[in-house]
């Protein structure tokens, strides 16, 4: 158990770990490319160690040259080897799919497993486009461990995606990269885009339309260098606290700013929030800027089904902001909340609940009957989750008595130094 103490408000300057998606992805497509991948801004946590440890087992070299830095040494589109013993992705969904989308076109038998938490998320969604493609993909009824029998004959395949899923997209992308002929993939909505703008810098053809994207066989990848930025989602926690604490005034630097990750801005600015972004620029094709949030008072919003994908895993920290805003907010068309690490519809209702949030599950979302005070505090559990045991630290911050936190040591799985950068802006 961990406790959190209220906070005055939250002043200073910080920089957050490099984004989790595109470490991840900078780790799996430089093992792909010819050459060596020098990535710079890792963001290090138990997740992309999972996705370090995993290209290992498959035979490729990784230098660790710092926590943030490292040098993977790729093997080529079709270089990684098998092993005799399962591959752990440990609680990473994101590391899960997207390597079964790599191994389907290697040749050899893999097995990918994962912690309690993973082994109860649906792989069901990627098995089904990756065999249509030729792959041999078996599931324990829909779920880990995923067995692959790597074929070398892939075929191209058009994929209208039936969720929304930035993971799904992403494992159908790479393993397009072995196939016969060109794939597209069809989104109902835009998610994440990191592996088609990373595909995009090692050389791949990539095609792109507002509501797909394709990506033609072939070629070989070279990624020199890759540039992380900021995670926005590990950002996330802190923008809402400042805005939530009176007085506050803190300045984020470097933090990932893709358009598809930011829609938690856009949902605040909705609310009140006085948050102001400078310093623009683009890395590898990422957006990223300083972020500048002053505290203001919040007004209920609705949050639409096709906003959801744009802050899909800043949903619960929505929740708490809207508990403190003036009015009922909305949340629908987020029943993919429910196949996360927990069950996070349940999982943020109980837990806000518990500490004086006023807040009811729906199938799809959830409705919270805001009051523009602290909330009281008390104690939350986290299942295990890091992005709620993030919010309830944040939630602590936020209220009139603390909370004490049960497992928050899960922060680790996204975000290990989250407890100390907390400290280092919390002004009592
Ligand atoms: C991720 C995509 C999202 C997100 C997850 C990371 C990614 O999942 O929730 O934390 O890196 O592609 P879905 O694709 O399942 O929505």
């Amino acid at each position: 158990m961990t406790r959190v103490e209220p906070a005055g408000s939250f002043v200073g300057h910080l920089g957050v770990p490099g984004d989790k998606s595109i470490s991840h992805r900078a780790v799996l497509i430089g093992a792909l490319a010819g050459g060596e991948t020098h990535v710079r801004g890792f963001g290090r946590s138990a997740d992309t160690q999972s996705t370090i440890d995993a290209v290992r087992a498959l035979g490729v070299q990784v230098d660790d040259l710092a926590d943030d830095e490292l040098v993977v040494h790729g093997v080529g589109l079709r270089g990684l080897q098998a092993l005799d013993e399962p591959i752990d992705a440990g609680n990473a969904g994101t590391l899960m799919r997207l390597l079964t989308g790599i191994l389907a076109g290697q040749e050899g038998r893999f097995e990918v497993t994962g912690d309690e938490s993973l082994r109860t998320r649906p792989m069901d969604r990627i098995a089904e486009p990756l065999k249509r493609m030729g792959a041999r993909i078996d599931t324990a009824n829909g779920l880990p461990p995923v067995v692959i029998q790597g074929s070398a004959t892939l075929k191209g395949i058009e994929y209208a995606l039936p969720v929304a899923s930035a993971q799904v997209k992403s494992a159908v992308l790479l393993a397009a990269l072995n196939a016969k002929r060109q794939t597209t993939v069809v989104e109902p909505m835009p998610t994440r885009d990191h592996t088609e703008l990373m595909l995009e810098a090692a050389g791949a053809q990539v095609r792109r339309t507002p509501g797909s994207v394709s990506v033609e066989p072939g070629g070989s990848l070279r990624l020199p260098e890759v540039a992380v930025p900021g995670d926005f989602s590990s950002a996330a926690p802190f923008i809402v606290a400042a805005t939530l604490l009176a007085g506050s005034e803190l300045t984020l630097h470097g933090v990932g700013l893709n358009p598809r990750r930011t829609g938690l801005l856009d949902v605040l600015e909705r609310m009140g929030a006085r948050i102001s972004i400078f310093n623009r620029s683009k890395v590898g094709g990422e957006m990223i800027g300083d972020i500048d949030v002053r505290s203001a008072e919040l007004t209920a919003t609705d949050v639409d089904p096709g906003e959801v994908p744009r802050l899909v895993d800043e949903l619960p920290l929505f929740a708490l902001a809207a508990g403190s805003a003036r009015g009922v907010s909305h949340l629908t068309g987020a029943e993919e909340l429910r196949l996360k690490e927990t069950d996070r519809i349940e999982t943020v209702t109980n837990g806000l609940r518990a500490l004086g949030v006023r807040i009811q599950a729906r199938d799809d979302g959830f409705e919270v009957r805001g009051v523009p005070t602290r909330p009281v505090g008390g104690r939350m559990p986290s299942d295990g989750d890091h992005r709620i045991a993030i919010l309830a630290a944040v939630a602590g911050i936020v209220s009139r008595e603390g909370t004490d936190v049960e497992g928050a040591d899960s922060v680790a799985i996204s975000f290990p130094g989250f407890f100390d950068l907390l400290d280092s802006v919390s002004r009592r």
